[in-house]
Protein backbone atom coordinates (compact mmCIF):
# COMPACT_ATOMS: atom_id res chain seq x y z
CA UNK A 1 0.00 0.00 0.00
CA UNK A 2 1.12 4.00 -0.81
CA UNK A 3 1.91 5.69 2.22
CA UNK A 4 1.44 9.49 2.83
CA UNK A 5 5.07 10.04 2.45
CA UNK A 6 5.39 7.62 -1.19
CA UNK A 7 2.50 9.83 -2.38
CA UNK A 8 4.15 13.12 -1.50
CA UNK A 9 7.20 12.17 -3.42
CA UNK A 10 7.54 15.07 -6.34
CA UNK A 11 4.73 16.51 -4.43
CA UNK A 12 4.50 21.09 -4.74
CA UNK A 13 3.81 21.78 -1.03
CA UNK A 14 3.60 25.23 0.74
CA UNK A 15 4.42 25.06 4.68
CA UNK A 16 3.77 28.33 6.19
CA UNK A 17 5.44 28.47 9.69
CA UNK A 18 8.28 26.16 9.41
CA UNK A 19 10.42 27.81 11.61
CA UNK A 20 9.56 26.27 14.98
CA UNK A 21 7.16 23.17 16.23
CA UNK A 22 5.02 21.64 14.07
CA UNK A 23 5.59 23.32 10.98
CA UNK A 24 9.33 22.69 11.17
CA UNK A 25 8.79 18.53 11.39
CA UNK A 26 5.95 19.19 8.37
CA UNK A 27 8.63 20.49 6.46
CA UNK A 28 11.24 17.89 7.50
CA UNK A 29 8.72 15.30 6.60
CA UNK A 30 7.79 16.40 3.32
CA UNK A 31 11.96 16.96 2.40
CA UNK A 32 13.05 13.74 3.62
CA UNK A 33 9.88 12.67 1.28
CA UNK A 34 11.56 14.05 -2.00
CA UNK A 35 8.67 16.76 -2.25
CA UNK A 36 9.72 19.79 -3.31
CA UNK A 37 8.98 22.25 -0.15
CA UNK A 38 8.04 26.01 -0.19
CA UNK A 39 8.14 27.39 3.03
CA UNK A 40 6.79 30.87 4.55
CA UNK A 41 8.43 32.34 7.01
CA UNK A 42 8.01 35.69 9.38
CA UNK A 43 11.34 36.09 10.03
CA UNK A 44 14.27 35.71 7.37
CA UNK A 45 17.29 34.66 9.69
CA UNK A 46 15.27 31.43 11.66
CA UNK A 47 14.02 30.73 7.97
CA UNK A 48 18.04 30.82 6.74
CA UNK A 49 18.91 28.40 9.70
CA UNK A 50 15.77 26.02 9.02
CA UNK A 51 17.31 25.82 5.41
CA UNK A 52 20.23 25.12 6.01
CA UNK A 53 19.33 22.48 8.85
CA UNK A 54 16.95 20.33 6.72
CA UNK A 55 19.76 20.61 3.47
CA UNK A 56 21.94 18.95 5.95
CA UNK A 57 19.37 16.49 6.88
CA UNK A 58 17.99 15.90 3.47
CA UNK A 59 21.23 17.13 0.71
CA UNK A 60 19.21 16.23 -2.03
CA UNK A 61 16.03 18.01 -1.15
CA UNK A 62 14.39 20.86 -3.26
CA UNK A 63 13.43 23.23 -0.16
CA UNK A 64 12.95 26.88 -0.79
CA UNK A 65 11.78 29.39 1.67
CA UNK A 66 10.08 33.23 1.47
CA UNK A 67 9.70 35.35 4.23
CA UNK A 68 6.23 37.00 4.96
CA UNK A 69 4.33 38.17 8.03
CA UNK A 70 0.66 36.30 7.65
CA UNK A 71 -1.07 38.74 9.67
CA UNK A 72 0.13 41.97 7.15
CA UNK A 73 -2.12 41.10 3.68
CA UNK A 74 0.36 43.07 2.29
CA UNK A 75 3.17 40.56 2.68
CA UNK A 76 0.74 37.94 2.10
CA UNK A 77 -0.60 39.36 -1.26
CA UNK A 78 3.30 39.64 -1.51
CA UNK A 79 4.23 35.99 -1.31
CA UNK A 80 1.27 34.29 -3.36
CA UNK A 81 2.66 36.45 -5.84
CA UNK A 82 5.67 34.58 -5.66
CA UNK A 83 4.68 31.50 -5.07
CA UNK A 84 3.24 31.64 -8.89
CA UNK A 85 6.38 33.04 -9.89
CA UNK A 86 8.32 30.09 -8.10
CA UNK A 87 6.13 26.81 -8.44
CA UNK A 88 4.52 25.20 -11.66
CA UNK A 89 1.63 23.83 -9.50
CA UNK A 90 0.54 23.53 -5.85
CA UNK A 91 -0.20 19.60 -4.75
CA UNK A 92 -0.49 21.01 -1.23
CA UNK A 93 -0.98 24.09 1.54
CA UNK A 94 -0.78 23.68 4.76
CA UNK A 95 -1.82 26.13 6.95
CA UNK A 96 -0.23 25.59 9.84
CA UNK A 97 1.73 29.11 10.97
CA UNK A 98 -0.37 30.57 13.86
CA UNK A 99 0.16 32.54 17.53
CA UNK A 100 -1.20 32.66 20.78
CA UNK A 101 -0.84 36.53 21.76
CA UNK A 102 -1.40 37.01 25.39
CA UNK A 103 -2.46 40.25 25.26
CA UNK A 104 -4.67 42.43 22.62
CA UNK A 105 -2.32 43.35 19.21
CA UNK A 106 -3.51 45.13 16.60
CA UNK A 107 -2.54 44.11 13.07
CA UNK A 108 -0.90 46.82 10.81
CA UNK A 109 -4.22 46.49 8.48
CA UNK A 110 -6.04 47.10 11.78
CA UNK A 111 -7.43 44.10 12.78
CA UNK A 112 -6.92 41.72 16.05
CA UNK A 113 -3.53 40.40 15.39
CA UNK A 114 -4.18 36.61 16.47
CA UNK A 115 -7.18 36.56 14.34
CA UNK A 116 -5.07 38.54 11.39
CA UNK A 117 -2.40 35.68 11.63
CA UNK A 118 -3.95 32.38 12.56
CA UNK A 119 -7.22 33.13 10.18
CA UNK A 120 -7.67 36.30 7.72
CA UNK A 121 -4.16 36.13 6.34
CA UNK A 122 -4.24 32.25 6.02
CA UNK A 123 -7.91 32.71 4.45
CA UNK A 124 -6.13 35.46 2.13
CA UNK A 125 -3.24 33.35 0.87
CA UNK A 126 -5.35 29.71 0.46
CA UNK A 127 -7.79 32.16 -1.81
CA UNK A 128 -4.95 33.68 -3.75
CA UNK A 129 -3.50 30.06 -4.48
CA UNK A 130 -6.60 28.70 -5.32
CA UNK A 131 -5.96 28.83 -9.18
CA UNK A 132 -2.52 26.74 -8.32
CA UNK A 133 -3.85 24.47 -6.57
CA UNK A 134 -6.51 23.50 -9.39
CA UNK A 135 -3.71 23.24 -12.19
CA UNK A 136 -2.60 20.55 -9.76
CA UNK A 137 -5.85 18.60 -9.07
CA UNK A 138 -6.82 16.81 -7.06
CA UNK A 139 -4.62 18.94 -4.69
CA UNK A 140 -5.01 19.08 -1.08
CA UNK A 141 -5.53 22.09 1.93
CA UNK A 142 -4.49 21.25 5.73
CA UNK A 143 -5.73 23.33 8.54
CA UNK A 144 -4.05 22.98 11.59
CA UNK A 145 -7.07 23.96 13.91
CA UNK A 146 -7.55 23.08 17.32
CA UNK A 147 -9.61 21.28 20.16
CA UNK A 148 -9.98 24.14 21.44
CA UNK A 149 -12.84 25.60 19.12
CA UNK A 150 -15.04 23.83 20.82
CA UNK A 151 -14.93 26.10 23.69
CA UNK A 152 -16.23 29.22 21.48
CA UNK A 153 -19.67 30.16 22.40
CA UNK A 154 -20.88 32.46 20.37
CA UNK A 155 -19.45 33.74 17.12
CA UNK A 156 -20.28 36.97 15.54
CA UNK A 157 -19.41 36.70 11.58
CA UNK A 158 -19.90 41.09 11.83
CA UNK A 159 -17.14 41.62 14.47
CA UNK A 160 -14.94 38.97 14.90
CA UNK A 161 -11.85 40.79 13.70
CA UNK A 162 -12.63 43.30 15.61
CA UNK A 163 -9.43 44.37 17.91
CA UNK A 164 -10.51 44.89 21.67
CA UNK A 165 -9.68 43.95 25.37
CA UNK A 166 -9.13 40.08 25.65
CA UNK A 167 -11.55 40.06 28.45
CA UNK A 168 -11.98 38.20 31.61
CA UNK A 169 -10.61 34.85 29.84
CA UNK A 170 -8.37 36.26 28.71
CA UNK A 171 -6.33 35.54 24.75
CA UNK A 172 -7.80 31.95 25.16
CA UNK A 173 -11.14 32.81 23.99
CA UNK A 174 -9.73 35.02 21.22
CA UNK A 175 -7.07 32.14 20.44
CA UNK A 176 -10.41 29.48 20.59
CA UNK A 177 -12.26 31.83 17.84
CA UNK A 178 -9.38 32.18 15.46
CA UNK A 179 -9.72 27.93 15.55
CA UNK A 180 -13.20 27.72 15.12
CA UNK A 181 -12.53 30.45 12.01
CA UNK A 182 -10.31 27.64 10.38
CA UNK A 183 -12.78 24.30 11.05
CA UNK A 184 -15.04 26.54 9.67
CA UNK A 185 -13.22 28.07 6.54
CA UNK A 186 -12.42 24.25 5.79
CA UNK A 187 -15.76 23.34 5.34
CA UNK A 188 -16.72 26.26 3.02
CA UNK A 189 -14.10 25.18 1.02
CA UNK A 190 -15.17 21.84 0.86
CA UNK A 191 -18.67 22.90 -0.17
CA UNK A 192 -17.31 25.47 -2.70
CA UNK A 193 -14.13 23.94 -4.55
CA UNK A 194 -14.92 20.27 -4.91
CA UNK A 195 -15.18 20.67 -8.25
CA UNK A 196 -12.02 22.45 -8.80
CA UNK A 197 -10.33 19.26 -7.41
CA UNK A 198 -9.44 20.61 -4.18
CA UNK A 199 -10.37 19.26 -0.86
CA UNK A 200 -9.61 20.42 2.79
CA UNK A 201 -9.65 19.07 5.89
CA UNK A 202 -8.44 20.48 9.04
CA UNK A 203 -7.48 18.76 12.43
CA UNK A 204 -6.03 19.27 16.31
CA UNK A 205 -2.53 17.91 16.68
CA UNK A 206 -3.27 17.57 20.34
CA UNK A 207 -0.98 18.87 23.32
CA UNK A 208 2.15 19.67 21.37
CA UNK A 209 5.18 21.22 23.45
CA UNK A 210 6.22 24.17 21.31
CA UNK A 211 7.21 27.59 20.81
CA UNK A 212 2.80 28.56 21.37
CA UNK A 213 2.32 26.70 24.14
CA UNK A 214 5.94 27.79 26.24
CA UNK A 215 4.62 31.60 26.24
CA UNK A 216 1.32 30.66 28.14
CA UNK A 217 1.63 31.67 31.51
CA UNK A 218 2.70 28.75 33.49
CA UNK A 219 2.48 27.00 30.33
CA UNK A 220 6.42 25.98 29.78
CA UNK A 221 6.03 24.45 33.82
CA UNK A 222 2.70 22.54 32.93
CA UNK A 223 3.94 21.12 29.87
CA UNK A 224 7.74 20.12 31.41
CA UNK A 225 5.64 18.18 33.78
CA UNK A 226 2.75 16.93 30.91
CA UNK A 227 5.57 15.72 28.43
CA UNK A 228 7.00 12.80 30.72
CA UNK A 229 2.59 11.69 29.83
CA UNK A 230 1.04 9.80 27.33
CA UNK A 231 -1.15 13.48 27.16
CA UNK A 232 1.85 15.68 25.51
CA UNK A 233 2.65 14.64 21.86
CA UNK A 234 5.99 16.12 19.95
CA UNK A 235 6.12 18.06 17.28
CA UNK A 236 7.16 15.03 15.18
CA UNK A 237 4.05 12.75 16.18
CA UNK A 238 1.59 16.21 15.00
CA UNK A 239 3.41 16.48 11.63
CA UNK A 240 2.53 12.88 11.13
CA UNK A 241 -1.01 13.62 11.12
CA UNK A 242 -0.48 16.64 8.62
CA UNK A 243 1.14 14.59 6.02
CA UNK A 244 -1.75 11.81 6.43
CA UNK A 245 -4.26 14.38 5.47
CA UNK A 246 -1.64 15.42 2.67
CA UNK A 247 -0.71 12.53 0.89
CA UNK A 248 -1.98 9.82 2.20
CA UNK A 249 -4.09 7.85 -0.69
CA UNK A 250 -6.50 6.73 2.19
CA UNK A 251 -8.09 10.47 2.89
CA UNK A 252 -8.20 11.24 -0.82
CA UNK A 253 -12.01 11.04 -0.70
CA UNK A 254 -12.07 12.97 2.44
CA UNK A 255 -13.23 16.78 2.51
CA UNK A 256 -14.07 18.86 4.90
CA UNK A 257 -13.10 17.33 7.80
CA UNK A 258 -11.93 17.94 11.24
CA UNK A 259 -9.85 15.04 12.72
CA UNK A 260 -9.34 15.13 16.57
CA UNK A 261 -6.25 13.28 17.90
CA UNK A 262 -6.43 13.96 21.45
CA UNK A 263 -7.64 10.27 23.03
CA UNK A 264 -11.20 10.21 23.99
CA UNK A 265 -12.10 13.73 21.79
CA UNK A 266 -13.70 12.72 19.54
CA UNK A 267 -16.52 11.21 22.34
CA UNK A 268 -17.00 15.12 22.99
CA UNK A 269 -20.08 16.96 21.49
CA UNK A 270 -18.95 18.83 18.02
CA UNK A 271 -19.33 22.82 18.53
CA UNK A 272 -22.50 23.77 18.38
CA UNK A 273 -21.53 25.90 15.44
CA UNK A 274 -19.58 23.74 12.97
CA UNK A 275 -22.30 22.27 11.01
CA UNK A 276 -24.20 25.74 10.51
CA UNK A 277 -23.66 26.34 7.03
CA UNK A 278 -25.16 29.76 7.52
CA UNK A 279 -22.73 30.65 9.53
CA UNK A 280 -19.86 29.17 7.34
CA UNK A 281 -21.06 31.03 4.82
CA UNK A 282 -21.19 34.48 6.41
CA UNK A 283 -17.37 34.32 8.30
CA UNK A 284 -16.74 33.50 4.33
CA UNK A 285 -18.14 36.33 2.91
CA UNK A 286 -16.89 38.69 6.07
CA UNK A 287 -13.52 37.08 5.30
CA UNK A 288 -13.34 38.08 2.00
CA UNK A 289 -14.21 41.95 2.52
CA UNK A 290 -11.84 42.48 5.28
CA UNK A 291 -9.06 41.00 3.03
CA UNK A 292 -10.74 43.25 0.19
CA UNK A 293 -11.51 39.64 -2.28
CA UNK A 294 -15.02 40.58 -2.93
N1 LIG B 1 1.23 23.27 20.28
C1 LIG B 1 0.01 22.85 20.50
O1 LIG B 1 -0.28 22.21 21.52
C2 LIG B 1 -1.06 23.12 19.48
C3 LIG B 1 -2.34 22.60 19.73
C4 LIG B 1 -3.35 22.83 18.79
C5 LIG B 1 -3.06 23.54 17.63
N2 LIG B 1 -1.81 24.04 17.43
C6 LIG B 1 -1.57 24.80 16.18
O2 LIG B 1 -0.40 24.31 15.57
C7 LIG B 1 0.13 25.31 14.70
C8 LIG B 1 1.65 25.39 14.85
O3 LIG B 1 1.95 25.86 16.14
P1 LIG B 1 3.15 25.29 17.03
O4 LIG B 1 2.53 24.65 18.22
O5 LIG B 1 4.10 24.51 16.19
O6 LIG B 1 3.80 26.67 17.54
P2 LIG B 1 5.20 27.39 17.23
O7 LIG B 1 6.33 26.48 17.57
O8 LIG B 1 5.11 28.70 17.94
O9 LIG B 1 5.19 27.61 15.66
C9 LIG B 1 4.40 28.59 15.05
C10 LIG B 1 4.99 28.94 13.71
O10 LIG B 1 4.16 29.96 13.11
C11 LIG B 1 4.98 31.05 12.73
N3 LIG B 1 4.26 32.32 12.78
C12 LIG B 1 3.68 32.89 13.87
N4 LIG B 1 3.16 34.08 13.54
C13 LIG B 1 3.43 34.27 12.21
C14 LIG B 1 3.17 35.32 11.29
N5 LIG B 1 2.53 36.43 11.66
N6 LIG B 1 3.58 35.18 10.01
C15 LIG B 1 4.25 34.07 9.62
N7 LIG B 1 4.54 33.04 10.45
C16 LIG B 1 4.14 33.14 11.73
C17 LIG B 1 6.12 31.03 13.75
O11 LIG B 1 7.23 31.79 13.26
P3 LIG B 1 8.41 32.30 14.25
O12 LIG B 1 9.41 31.19 14.32
O13 LIG B 1 8.92 33.50 13.56
O14 LIG B 1 7.78 32.60 15.58
C18 LIG B 1 6.39 29.54 13.81
O15 LIG B 1 7.16 29.11 12.71
C19 LIG B 1 -0.61 26.61 15.06
O16 LIG B 1 -1.57 26.89 14.06
C20 LIG B 1 -1.29 26.28 16.37
O17 LIG B 1 -2.47 27.03 16.56
C21 LIG B 1 -0.81 23.84 18.31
Amino acid sequence: MTTSTEALAGAYCVVTGATSGIGKEIARELAAAGAHVLFICRDRARGEATLVELHRESPSAAVRMLVADLSALQDVRAVAEEVYRQLPRLDVLINNAGTHDLRPEVSVDGFDRMIATNHLGPFLLTNLLADLLERAAPSRIVMVASESHRSVLRMDPRTFAEPGRYGPIGSVAVYARSKLLNVLVTQEIARRWTSRGIVANAFCPGLVSTGLVRNIPMGARLFSLAERTPLVRSARQAAEHALRLAGDPRFAGRNGGFYSTTPGAVLLPPSPHRFRTGLQHAVWERSEELVGLS
